[in-house]
């Protein structure tokens, strides 16, 4: 049963790995919509076919030591040719909605004229999915930017913006009268400050300035594009995902604890949710990325941004404990611009394969702050899930209980904050298939369903047939 708060007092954190808090069935409301997430470059493979462009990650795999064991786009899960049989997979599963990204140097080589080839795989993807009963839930751009506009300035340049707003109307044109829900961006955190601070991810640039110039030029991406969609599809829900993170002080009782929280959390956070969601940048944030901000945001432009989302997507995978102290990572160029001495010590907790603390709990007062402070916002978890060192045991089974203890712990968390009235829609595990992590390659294994890489054999995990039974119980069986 789910009540109908408004206001919502604070949440204790639970633990990481906690149990439930009774007996019964844990049920999600009704038209919950239980999905699973792949993206284009990470599962596709076919890197040069029907006229697809270079993208950032293309040229960013050929660089030496940018990825883990110097992995590829290819041959990814290779499903641009083995689409068919992976959504009937994801029919045998049960599955409620699917969320892909579309390639823009499928769709826009290059990033000018359109390869009508390239949306051919998308219309086709669709339609399989609809004949199948399954949601299509397409993000417009999930990091593959075509090289050529990289090339131009990437996300720095001001006119990437008004490029990704074409490309956004051109997907539209062809398939919003099948699709009605579309996300813009995914993680735009990442593609600024990994792919332009950090240059841990591509296109591996190494300048806070332009990584801030980034942040600002993708949030206008959106507003363009959101504005684009529903010129052509006035009752289309357009929203955009981002990663969040609850950043607490290491000390509550040190200030300069507190200050990095606030500017991790500002960072992270409120630099995306602000200008989307009530149309303006924060004060605070505005002050820690002077003079950068300021030189690239122009009159007009936050009205832009705040062209609004009619739904938030939530990447929810750990939070962020945080101290002023320097560590031994001090050095390297970071991600955290504007923030000196960022280090995030042990606390103890489980790991994922990734290295990420598990931390469950955290998640139901993420939603219930995104309730308070964003109200009237539906929200959808569009990414959860983990990485763990998947083993095919005998009888070619993966026995993945960590997996399942982790999806378990999440929704269990997700659900006490639908309990206290957050209008929380939706689930998406990450990821379907094992696929293409990025900077650590094919090594860290998300998916529900096992991947080999020499066959491209698909061995759905025991976490998938535990999730399905999830989907088809609106919940956790008591
Ligand atoms: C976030 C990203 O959207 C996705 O591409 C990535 O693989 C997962 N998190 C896991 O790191």
């Amino acid at each position: 049963i789910v009540d109908t708060v408004d206001t919502v007092g604070p949440v204790d954190t639970v633990d990481a790995l906690d149990t439930r808090e009774g007996p019964g069935p844990v049920t999600f409301p009704p038209g919950f919509v239980w999905g699973v997430a792949t993206a284009a470059f990470q599962v596709e493979g076919s890197t040069t076919a029907d006229g697809r462009s270079p993208s950032i990650w293309d040229t960013f795999c050929d660089t030496d030591g940018a990825v883990a064991g110097g992995d590829t786009g290819e041959p990814a899960a290779d499903h641009y040719r083995r689409m068919p049989s992976d959504v009937a997979l994801m029919r045998e599963l049960g599955v409620g909605a699917y969320r892909f990204s579309l390639a823009w140097p499928r769709v826009r080589p290059d990033g000018g004229d359109v390869n009508p080839r390239g949306l051919d795989f998308y219309e086709r993807l669709v339609d399989t999915l609809l004949e199948a009963g399954i949601i299509p839930w397409p993000t417009l751009y999930h990091w593959d930017l075509p090289q050529a506009l990289e090339d131009r300035g990437g996300w720095t340049a001001r006119d990437t913006a008004a490029r990704f707003a074409d490309y956004a109307a051109t997907v539209v044109d062809r398939l919003g009268d099948r699709v009605t829900t579309w996300t813009t961006l995914n993680e735009p955190w990442c593609s600024a400050f990994l792919g332009y601070g950090s240059g841990r991810h591509a296109p591996g640039r190494t300048d806070p300035g332009a990584a801030v110039a980034a942040a600002h030029h993708l949030l206008l991406a959106h507003g363009l594009a959101a504005t684009a969609v529903r010129a052509r599809v006035p009752d289309a829900e357009v929203g955009v995902t981002l990663n969040l993170f609850p950043v607490s002080p290491a000390d509550p009782r040190s200030q300069e604890d507190l200050e990095v929280a606030r500017r991790v959390d500002g960072l992270q956070n409120r630099l995306f949710l602000d200008p989307v969601l009530l149309s303006r940048y924060p004060e605070d944030v505005l002050a820690d990325l002077e003079p950068w901000l300021g030189e690239v945001v122009r009159d007009g432009d936050e009205a832009v941004i705040g062209a609004g989302a009619d739904f938030l997507g939530v990447n929810y995978y750990r939070d962020l404990f945080v101290s002023s102290a320097p560590d031994e990572q001090s050095g390297p160029p970071s991600e955290w611009v504007g923030t000196d001495h960022v280090s995030f010590p042990e606390r103890g907790l489980p790991r994922t394969d990734s290295g990420w603390d598990v931390n469950a709990g955290e998640l139901t007062g993420l939603l219930l702050r995104l309730h308070t402070e964003y109200p009237r916002l539906p929200l959808y978890i569009t990414e959860n899930g983990a990485a763990f060192r998947d083993e095919v045991g005998p009888g070619g089974r993966i026995e993945d209980a960590d997996r399942i203890a982790f999806v378990e712990a999440h929704l269990l968390a997700a659900h006490r904050a639908v309990a206290r009235g957050v209008d929380l829609r939706g689930y998406f595990y990450w990821s379907l298939l094992d696929n293409f992590e990025w900077a650590e390659g094919y090594a860290k294994r998300f998916g529900l369903v096992y991947v080999d890489y020499e066959t491209q054999r698909r061995t759905p995990k025991a976490s998938a047939a535990w999730y399905s039974r999830v989907m088809a119980d609106n919940g956790l069986a008591g």
